[in-house]
């Protein structure tokens, strides 16, 4: 018996390959392409455990997902893979409609093929669960109520839209062929192994090294924050009892303004690992700089998550408080990891993108 799992060396798929891994029996084939984003490093602890397998290649390779399928039957795939972050995604669209919508249109044609070969016990167990994001919802103004799985689709960057169509190709493969599909559609998440390029890590790492800590526009936006472990049992959940063909929202019911969030941070800095002896002066605070805005940045994302809540049983265990100690204090504990992934695309990213 086995997993395979896409995207499995970025930040959520890995978090969710270790606790697969720690909780379950099955072999964990993990395919990822390695890009800017991926390294093995977030999977170092477990590269000669006999239970994880990785394969690096592209979704969109079909003959190299068929051969995996072919030798090792998984009985669930989860799709990770993704370009993920917004700002590259205005930059340079090409590589998201790539993978995000290309990618998974060849990912789910492979996977159809193999789905219909098989015998029909190993068929009705089947499951491929596509990881989505709250962003295909668009934005939403202070008194709207939360995302539901209701809500329309009005995505407003390339990123969110090639996402949306990711999603909606997933549909129309269980409408059209009956593929055995589940979707879930997850709010921000932070904790280990996050890429330094999203602002969580970034502030981190940039106020470790006495860097400004940019801002985008007036630092009011709202985002719903969520530990990524808790993503990852809700994932798990959705797999052993989501109905097929329905989505689901997960989200932390943690509204936060980016201001908001970033003085948090640079308190639990200045708490342990103060700059000064009097751990009363806010020295972190003072490296905060707003600079120019994320264009279409929307606005708010909260999401209503009282479907998986009620009918899979699904809550988040950190509170907000308990989840960012716990990674601003992962970080401080693994600045080697920070050091390792940092490679040459992402030093120039962040040199080109914060250069004014
Ligand atoms: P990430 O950027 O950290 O990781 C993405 C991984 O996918 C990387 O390991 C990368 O190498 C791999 N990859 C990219 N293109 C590939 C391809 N063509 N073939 C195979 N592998 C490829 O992203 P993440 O934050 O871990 O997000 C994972 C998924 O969760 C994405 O689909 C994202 O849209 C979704 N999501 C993320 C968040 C969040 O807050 N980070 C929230 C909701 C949903
Ligand atoms: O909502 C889910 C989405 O959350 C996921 O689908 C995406 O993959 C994930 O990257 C994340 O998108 P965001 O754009 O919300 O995340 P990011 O960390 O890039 O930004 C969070 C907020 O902080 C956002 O309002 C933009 C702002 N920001 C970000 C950066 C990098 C800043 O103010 N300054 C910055 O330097």
């Amino acid at each position: 018996m086995s997993i395979l799992v896409t995207g499995g060396s970025g930040f959520i798929g890995s978090n969710f390959i270790l606790e697969w891994i720690n909780k379950e029996d099955e072999l964990v084939i993990n395919l990822d392409k390695l890009t800017y984003a991926g390294n093995n490093y977030n999977l170092s602890s477990i590269e000669n455990n006999n239970k994880y397998l990785f394969k690096q290649g592209d979704i969109a390779n079909s003959y190299l997902v068929a051969e995996i399928l072919k030798e090792y039957k998984p009985k669930y795939i989860v799709n990770f893979a993704a370009e993920s972050h917004v700002d590259r995604s205005i930059n340079n669209p090409d590589a998201f409609i790539k993978t995000n919508i290309n990618g998974t249109f060849s990912l789910l044609n492979s996977i159809k093929d193999y789905w219909l070969s098989l015998k029909e016990i190993e068929k009705t167990s089947f499951r491929f669960l596509h990881i989505s994001t709250d962003e295909v919802f668009g934005t939403l103004n202070l008194n709207d109520p939360p995302f539901t799985e209701e809500s329309c689709y009005k995505p407003n960057n390339p990123y969110s839209a090639s996402k949306a169509s990711s999603d909606h190709l997933v549909r129309s493969f269980n409408k059209t062929y009956n593929l055995p599909v589940l979707t879930t559609n997850c709010s921000n998440n932070y904790g280990p192994y996050q890429f330094p390029e999203k602002l969580i890590p970034l502030v981190i790492n940039n106020a470790l090294e006495r860097k400004r800590l940019p801002i985008y526009g007036d630092g009011l936006q709202i985002r719903d924050w969520l530990y990524v472990k808790d993503h990852c049992r809700a994932i798990r959940k959705v797999l052993q009892l989501g109905v097929i063909g329905e989505t689901y929202n997960i989200g932390g019911n943690n509204e936060k303004t980016n201001i908001e969030l970033v003085k948090v941070i640079c308190n639990l800095l200045d708490e342990f690992k103060p700059l000064k002896k009097n751990k009363e002066i806010n020295y972190y605070e003072e490296l905060i700089e707003y600079v120019q805005d994320r264009p279409g940045h929307d606005r708010r994302y909260v999401i209503d998550s009282s479907k998986i809540q009620q009918d899979l049983g699904w809550n988040p265990s950190e509170t907000f408080e308990s989840g960012i100690k716990k990674t601003v204090l992962w970080y401080l504990s693994n600045l080697d990891w920070v050091d390792n992934v940092k490679n040459a695309n992402y030093l120039n990213w962040v040199e080109k993108h914060y250069k004014s």
